[in-house]
């Protein structure tokens, strides 16, 4: 072989590397009873090529552990705070201050972005937020400038796809739905004039739930559904032609190009027939390969960020949605592998490291106790209103459990929340024991998980960063000159 030739295929492998580089985006939610401590979950997002991490609202133990990581940020502001956010630039400016001002030039975060609201125009709102969110955006685009920060945070508001519609049911058909048609318009207008993007949630899994008669395939990226097609252009998911109905939709209203951001999208594991571990990894899987491959959509070919949901799962989350809404993340609430991902490159998710763990002892119905012990049932029910039972529902992973075996996980739910302590095993009419025999084991199967809970008390201290980020500045300029260096030679 020519040796310029062998030069060539040298430098599209390292290209390669280097587009391969472009890392992961995900959420990271914090309600939780028995939190992951940040520093391990800062550094499993990084041994997983996760770089980019939407966070719902500030945590500071959480923005003290991405200071200096590598991570970009977006944080994001309650709903609950748009009111008084609306009302005063000064209450904005104090937001910001704290929030945002405080971590990029004392913690080193590399804050990106402020998501104003989630998903403030969902239906079961009612009108709640339409009045606040818009004067709330104004006001912290304001004191963004003013903090100085207006080139390198952007603003943006995360949508749920509810906001656009399609009479003729085709992605073509998109618009803003009728009621807040005018407001989505002066939103859109406003990023656009101030360089933030659109954050939209997708939730194909959501479709399935919501509709029984929904064609299960096309929630998947296979091509195993029958395609949608919409004039010259063939849709074979959900997903595409969801995001496809709002470029539709900023076109028509005058913003073809406006960036678009998936702010969440992902598949849950439990608590719904639909949600398990099966299902979740032909999502996920199908999704990442779209992300790694950098493929768009028919109507907008250049690729978005798309943050998956979730990095964890989150015990103290409402179930208000569904009892799916705990088991969405990638990872259990612990760091630990819930099914085999293919990152890139052949790279497997790796798990957390470094957990501490309560004793390995688990909280149990009695063996000596009766299955129709008149105590029972209110004592199931007390267990479950402090601990966390989602898994124990119909088609859920423990939902096929018998009698005794039923109580013991949620007497053990019980027993882990309230961190083991003395006593907790104590709670439910003397029928229930300490053990230390991992009660999953004697149950066929193993879908079923006998959780043991973190010890936070240990092991939750931030430790001191590695990299600081002059030393990744230095890489990264490094980087690129080698690389421009190498393109002169060759051509
Ligand atoms: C910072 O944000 C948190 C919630 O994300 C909020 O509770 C707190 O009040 C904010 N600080 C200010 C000064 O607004
Ligand atoms: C990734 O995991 C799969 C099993 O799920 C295994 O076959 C494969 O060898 C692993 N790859 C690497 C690079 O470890
Ligand atoms: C608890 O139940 C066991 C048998 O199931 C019995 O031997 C014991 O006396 C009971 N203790 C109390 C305090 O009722
Ligand atoms: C198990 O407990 C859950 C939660 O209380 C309850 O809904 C379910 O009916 C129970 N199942 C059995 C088999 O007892
Ligand atoms: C469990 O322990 C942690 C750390 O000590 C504490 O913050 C938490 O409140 C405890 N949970 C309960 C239910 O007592």
């Amino acid at each position: 072989m020519d040796f310029r030739l062998v030069f060539k295929l040298f430098l599209v492998c390292l290209l390669g590397e280097v587009l391969m580089a472009e890392g992961l985006a995900c959420n990271w939610g914090t309600r939780v009873t028995h939190p992951l401590p940040p520093d391990i979950a800062v550094k499993l997002m990084k041994d997983n090529g996760i770089d980019k991490v939407k966070l719902f609202e500030v945590v500071p133990d959480v923005m003290g552990a991405l200071g200096n990581s590598g991570i970009q940020v977006m944080v994001g502001i309650p709903n609950d705070m748009l009111a008084s956010l609306a009302s005063s630039v000064r209450v904005a400016e104090d937001w910001v201050t704290q929030n945002v001002s405080r971590y990029v030039s004392r913690n080193g975060v590399d804050i990106r972005y402020v998501a104003i609201g989630n998903e403030p125009f969902l239906k079961t709102y009612k009108d709640m937020f339409t009045q606040t969110i818009y004067p709330a955006l104004e006001n912290i685009q304001a004191a963004l400038i003013k903090a100085g920060l207006g080139r390198q945070v952007k603003v943006t508001i995360p949508i749920n796809a509810d906001v656009y519609q399609s009479d003729s049911g085709m992605p073509s058909g998109g618009n803003f739905r009728p009621d807040i048609h005018g407001l989505m318009i002066s939103i859109v207008k406003f990023l656009s004039d101030n360089g933030g993007p659109l954050t939209i949630n997708i939730y194909p899994f959501l479709s399935l739930y919501a509709d029984p008669h929904f064609p299960v395939d096309f929630a998947f990226f296979d091509g195993a559904a029958a395609p949608v097609v919409d004039g010259g252009v063939t849709y074979g998911n959900v997903f595409e032609a969801n995001y496809d109905t709002l470029v539709w939709s900023l076109e028509k209203n005058g913003f073809p190009n406006l960036p678009i951001i998936v702010g969440e999208v992902g598949w849950p594991t439990d608590g719904d027939v639909n949600a398990n571990i099966e299902n979740a990894r032909r999502f996920n899987q199908g999704l990442l390969n779209r992300i790694n491959q950098g493929k768009g959509t028919p109507k907008r070919a250049s690729p978005p960020d798309i943050y998956l949901f979730a990095l964890i799962d989150e015990d103290a989350k409402s179930t208000e949605p569904g009892n799916f809404e705990r088991h969405w993340g990638i990872f259990y609430y612990d760091g630990s592998i819930k099914y085999p991902l293919n990152l890139a490159n052949n790279k497997n998710l790796t798990a957390a490291k470094g957990v501490q763990y309560l004793s390995r002892q688990w909280c149990v119905m009695r063996p000596d106790a009766d299955p129709s012990d008149p105590n029972l049932p209110q004592s199931i029910n007390k267990a479950c209103t402090y601990a966390d039972c989602t898994s124990l529902g119909y088609g859920s992973s423990c939902g096929g459990l018998d009698v005794r075996n039923n109580a013991s996980y949620a007497f053990n739910m019980y027993f882990q929340t309230m961190n083991q302590t003395k006593g907790s095993c104590d709670q439910f009419s003397n029928l229930s024991v300490i053990t230390s025999i991992d009660p999953s084991t004697r149950i066929r199967g193993g879908a079923c998980r006998f959780e043991i809970m973190i010890d936070i008390g240990k092991g939750g201290k931030t430790r001191k960063p590695t990299t600081s980020s002059a030393g990744r500045m230095y890489n990264s300029i490094f980087a690129s000159s080698f690389l421009l260096g190498l393109l002169a030679f060759v051509s």
